[in-house]
């Protein structure tokens, strides 16, 4: 039986794949057999006339993964918007049976698989004659989430607002990380604070700039996955 946990976060760009790079390589020097998968990546470069799935890439790098990276993403576009709107202009509309297949693929790859969402919690994947949501996913792959916020000024706002959101949609929110976090800055001492006692959601890691460890113990990290 494998096990899995979804990683969201307050917004694109606030530090989901260098948390999750993080994480898995975590789970992979403890001997773990722990992988990655995304559903949709929009954004992507393309290198000698091919798409890098760059997310996939670097946690490859970072953790140890050997897989190519564009089989841990369903659908990778070029175009650097939603991806809803990236899979109608290149034409390749997202299928909830595919990332039904795919994830199920992953779970026999991995005992340990860490899925990155695209953007934050509100991230429509598709909107034509059908709409899925990026929560729409998280429900279907039976995941629960992890928070990724910053640790500056607004992130108080975003957090607790992702937060509502999730458990309202039915998402179960294991808990929060807070990037490019500095212990001796008062601002963001206090938003951890306020944070945790107005979601009453643990912070269970706070990741500093360019760090190259999450700083939490093996059984607290693994006891946030859940049996997939
Ligand atoms: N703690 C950190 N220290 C140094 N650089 C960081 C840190 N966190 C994030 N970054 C850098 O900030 C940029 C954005 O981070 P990242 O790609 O992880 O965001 P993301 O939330 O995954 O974005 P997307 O929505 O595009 O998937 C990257 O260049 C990343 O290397
Ligand atoms: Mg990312």
């Amino acid at each position: 039986m494998s096990k899995g946990l979804f990683i969201t976060g307050t917004g694109t760009d606030v530090g989901k794949t260098f948390t999750t790079a993080l994480i898995v390589k975590k789970l992979r020097e403890n001997g773990l057999n722990a992988g990655y998968y995304k559903a949709a990546l929009s954004g992507a470069e393309k290198i000698k006339g091919k798409l890098v799935a760059g997310d996939a890439k670097y946690v490859c790098e970072v953790s140890g993964i050997t897989d190519g990276p564009e089989s841990l993403v369903s659908y990778i576009y070029e175009t650097a918007v939603s991806p809803h709107l990236a899979a109608q202009i290149e034409k390749l509309p997202i299928e909830m049976n595919v990332i039904d297949a795919d994830f199920e693929q992953m779970k026999t790859r991995f005992d340990y698989v860490t899925v990155e969402g695209s953007g934050g919690i509100i991230c429509p994947l598709r909107r034509d004659e059908q709409t899925i949501m990026l929560t729409d996913v998280i429900k279907r792959l039976n995941l629960d989430v992890l928070i990724v916020a910053p640790s500056s000024l607004g992130t108080i706002n975003s957090t607790v607002l992702t937060i509502e959101y999730a458990k309202q949609s039915g998402i179960a929110v294991k808990g929060i990380i807070l990037n490019g976090y500095m212990e001796d800055n008062f601002l963001h001492v206090d938003n951890k604070f306020q944070i945790e006692q107005l979601t009453e959601t643990p912070v269970i890691a706070c990741v500093p700039k360019n760090s190259n460890d999450l700083a939490i113990p093996l059984q607290v990290l693994t006891d946030l996955f859940k049996e997939i």
